[in-house]
């Protein structure tokens, strides 16, 4: 069965039957239960924390909210890898895969719950004889390797605070996360694969680290390389094989920091996004069996790196605590070839694949041909996740990955909401380009400056009405900057972003509000310019930024990286013009088009429009920390 488009116009989606019949929840239960679940958000909390977590001894009290502070489950004890492994192990999945890790040269090691739970503990057990105790923080630089998931895990374990810094931070973006996290200790590999080559790891720690009297020990996982270490280094697997394999989970409050993980922010400096154990734990653990629709025997692969949020949440805790089968693949995602993730696909039987807008984009840019080769018929939902998904692209995704027979769930969501906030179900309708509706729990406004609710189909900013339980708690010793996000307007969570609200309360996001821009006073998102480009046969991707304009106050300049053999010249330019005429009207057409091989990006994969802009006005880009090349 295949799915349906119910308009033309709108284009609207039904999701696939095979998928609407088997789910865990159906449009008509979902409004029930999100009406519910506003008139009484603790209510609902509640319910979930006591049947989907295991708590060492019971909370007192559901939420404490306290303008513009809150806890959650206050005064109950757990520790959030007793959720992810051994009550798994407890419960007949000692012997069920956790992680099957693919490398560049498809070499694969799979780990069962059983192993995993005992590497965490040897490795938890190796921090505690470096004297490492609850609340000290540690900061991990590592390969996406099971290594890397293990010392994330032995760090919650003995209830120290990770801080994983993504293995493509320079050593300047490193060391200005160590000293500010405060982290004595380090985790690293020695390298990590990067298409067919290594990409060191060591020597940029080396150089982070260098006079940085702080750091005390730094843990080398030295993968298979033989080289010496200095006085302060540990070998990871020397460390582990004097280890006992059983470390009793340190009993963690429900708000003890679990860990810090730095974002960008509007100014230079990366904000330490601090999120807490029991809200996290239940988020997370929720929004992945609810938005993946998990039934307990699924194979899952997110294709994100747990140096950013989504791996946090949906590649280690999220996937674990459901007790599923995760897929990690280090490395490019099209080296040794095209289709690596496809034969991947097919190789495991991946049943829901996770991945960004942009990753979307490449493929399609690289052709049907790739995923065409492979069978990708295991395939049941496919995710988006980090940026607006281009109608163009949902559409490809849609028919090339998801052979027309899949749902697709576009998850809106950032590092400080901790999991996905508005999405759509597996069995709703789909929009392409409109993430969706607010999940259970969770109150959803798209409003102007003064706080007011906009009217259908009108630009506004996204708030949240109502603390949630992975709200971050704080920005790590940056207690002010935490406050902006409630008080920005008053009331609300400033999410940052614009968007609009249709008749059915389906939200599209815009981009971030400050990207937009102010054309003759109209006030027009960048992805919407973008959307509307890429949208044209020869565009494979585009960045839009604003630009001074003596009569229309800001115009608009595009920068384009063309589909393969398409032409740079005039005829080209006009007829993309031309197009994002037809698509948005003159408005928004590109006063100037510049045809480039690449765009600037941060590792995640967003486009750093403040540097393009910077650069064709001859000005400084300022932090450049997070640029990918
Ligand atoms: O602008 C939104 C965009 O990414 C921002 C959050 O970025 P970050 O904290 O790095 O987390 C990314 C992974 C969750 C948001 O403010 N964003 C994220 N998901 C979407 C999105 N924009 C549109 N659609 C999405 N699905």
């Amino acid at each position: 069965m295949t799915n349906k488009i119910l308009s033309e116009e709108s284009l609207t989606l039904q999701a696939p039957q095979h998928i609407k019949s088997q789910t865990n929840l159906s449009l008509d239960e979902y409004k029930e239960r999100y009406k519910e679940s506003i008139k009484d958000p603790e209510k609902f909390w509640d319910d979930l924390a006591k049947k989907e977590l295991d708590w060492f001894e019971d909370y007192t009290q559901v939420r404490e909210w306290t303008y513009p502070n809150y806890q959650w489950f206050l005064g109950g004890k757990l520790n959030i890898t007793y959720n992810c492994l051994d009550r798994h192990v407890n419960n007949g999945k000692r012997n069920q895969v956790a992680y099957i890790y693919v490398d560049e040269n498809s070499c694969e090691v799979k780990i069962t719950y059983g192993e995993l739970l005992e590497k965490v503990n040897k490795i938890a057990n190796g921090l505690k004889s470096l004297g490492v105790k609850k609340g000290d923080t540690v900061t991990i630089y590592m390969a996406m390797t099971i290594e890397q998931i293990a010392s994330i895990l032995a760090c919650a374990r003995i209830g120290a605070i990770h801080s994983v810094v993504f293995g493509g931070f320079s050593a300047q973006a490193l060391r200005l996360r160590i000293e500010d996290a405060k982290s004595e200790i380090v985790i690293c590999s020695s390298y990590t694969q990067r298409k067919g080559k290594k990409a060191e790891l060591k020597s940029i720690v080396n150089e982070a680290t260098k006079d940085l009297d702080l750091v005390r020990k730094i843990i080398v996982d030295s993968r298979d390389e033989n080289f010496e270490l200095f006085e302060r280094e540990v070998d990871l697997q020397d460390l582990m094989s004097k280890q006992s394999s059983i470390c009793k989970p340190e009993v963690m409050d429900s708000e003890d920091p679990l860990f810090i993980l730095y974002t960008s922010g509007t100014t230079g400096k990366p904000k330490g996004v601090m999120h807490t154990t029991a809200g996290y734990n239940l988020y997370t653990h929720y929004t992945t069996k609810m938005t993946f629709d998990i039934k307990g025997d699924e194979v899952f692969w997110c294709t994100a790196d747990p140096g950013w949020i989504t791996g946090h949440s949906y590649i280690i805790y999220g996937p674990l605590s459901n007790g599923i089968t995760s897929v990690i693949a280090e490395g490019s995602p099209v080296y040794p070839a095209p289709d690596r993730f496809w034969s991947i696909i097919e190789k495991y039987r991946v049943n829901i694949f996770y991945t960004a807008p942009t990753a979307v984009r490449m493929f399609m840019k690289l052709g049907k041909e790739w995923p065409k080769k492979h069978d990708l018929s295991s395939l049941k939902i496919l995710g988006s996740v980090g940026e607006p998904i281009n109608p163009e692209a949902w559409i490809w995704y849609h028919k090339h990955i998801g052979l027309e027979n899949c749902a697709i769930v576009d998850t809106w969501w950032q590092t400080e909401t901790g999991g996905h906030m508005i999405s759509t179900y597996p069995s709703f309708d789909t929009k392409p380009g409109r993430a969706g509706l607010p999940m259970l729990g969770i109150e959803v406004d798209v409003i102007d400056k003064e706080g007011n609710s906009t009217k259908v189909n009108e630009v506004g900013f996204l708030v949240i009405k109502q603390p949630w339980p992975s709200a971050l708690r704080t920005c790590w010793g940056e207690p002010k900057r935490y406050e902006k996000y409630w008080t920005e307007i008053e009331g609300f969570y400033f999410a940052g972003d614009l968007a609009t609200k249709d008749d059915d309360g389906y939200i599209m996001i815009l981009g971030r509000a400050d990207d937009t821009l102010s054309i003759s006073g109209h006030r027009i998102g960048t992805a919407e310019v973008e959307s509307a480009l890429v949208a044209h046969k020869a565009v494979a991707e585009a960045a839009v930024i604003g630009l001074p304009h003596e009569i229309k106050g800001e115009c608009i300049a595009a920068f384009l990286i063309l589909m393969q053999d398409e032409l740079t010249n005039e005829q080209q330019s006009l007829s993309i013009k031309e197009k994002v005429r037809t698509e948005l009207g003159s408005l928004a057409v590109p006063d100037e088009i510049h045809f480039v091989e690449t765009l600037p990006k941060t590792r995640s994969g967003k486009i750093m429009r403040r540097v393009l802009k910077a650069n064709r006005l001859g000005q400084d880009p300022g932090d450049t920390s997070t640029l990918e090349d």
